[in-house]
């Protein structure tokens, strides 16, 4: 793993969005993972801000996300399908074919997780994966304890991952208790993964995972296993590095 030390968000979000403009750039087909949170949205802004300095040729990039809330339907605020919309798709002016989420309305979450799996699969494979991480080393949704092998699946989403999220609804209780999300094997089979880390909240995950342990107690720790993966944080999330 190689970590890039940065000062701060800005900075962080600069040098991952220049390196997905730089994968853009040098296979116009390139097929990109894309994550949600807070963390991501500085590297989708910086993004946009670089395609509008020095457009290029977005036609044939396709996106797959991570993962979606099981029960909320793409028009909800706070659906992932819409996070992505606002500060992606519609910026960058793509194609709604040429972006991929699970859909978190579907009556039979197993089977859309299958259906989602069976597209990443068909396509010609992830080229650059963006992941954020969770307080407790989650990737994707998937929750310590997930297993390695894991593709896309229904997650229960566990008590503090639901109170992470709940400042972007109105209260805890509106945070869906179900998720679709990649597994870490779909994950894994991506050629090239950056992780984005930014402030004090998440300097002890990053300890963590800069340590030895492999476990499956702690998700992101896989990424040891990981030809190819560029870690960027910031100053505060790596303070204790
Ligand atoms: C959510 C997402 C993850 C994200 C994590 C951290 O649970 N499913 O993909 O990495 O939260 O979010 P944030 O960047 O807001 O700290």
């Amino acid at each position: 793993m190689r970590l890039i030390k940065v000062s701060d968000y800005n900075e962080m979000s600069e040098t991952a969005a220049r390196l997905l403009y730089e994968k853009a750039a040098e296979k116009p087909e390139a097929v990109l993972g894309l994550a949600t949170g807070g963390t991501p949205e500085g590297t989708y802004a910086a993004l946009v801000r670089k395609v509008k300095a020095e457009p290029i040729d977005l036609s044939r990039l396709q996106t797959f996300n991570l993962d979606e809330y099981a029960g909320l339907s793409p028009s909800h605020p706070n659906s992932y399908y819409k996070y992505m919309e606002r500060k992606f798709v519609q910026p960058l002016q793509l194609n709604k074919m040429q972006f991929h989420i699970p859909n978190g309305e579907a009556e039979d979450g197993e089977k859309e997780a299958a259906r989602y799996e069976s597209l990443v699969q068909e396509s010609s494979g992830v080229d650059l994966q963006l992941l954020g991480i969770g307080e407790n080393g989650h990737i994707g949704f998937n929750e310590p304890g997930t297993s390695f092998q894991a593709k896309t699946h229904v997650v229960t989403l566990n008590k503090e991952t639901r109170a992470a999220n709940a400042k972007y609804f109105k209260q805890i209780e509106d945070v869906p208790e179900k998720a679709i999300t990649m597994g870490i094997g779909t994950i894994m089979n991506s050629r090239s993964i950056i992780l984005i880390v930014s402030g004090k909240r998440k300097a002890q995950a990053l300890k963590r995972l800069m340590s030895e342990e492999v476990s499956e107690d702690f998700p992101a720790s896989i990424l040891h296993s990981h030809p190819d993966v560029t870690i960027i944080a910031d100053k505060e999330a790596a303070s204790l590095l």
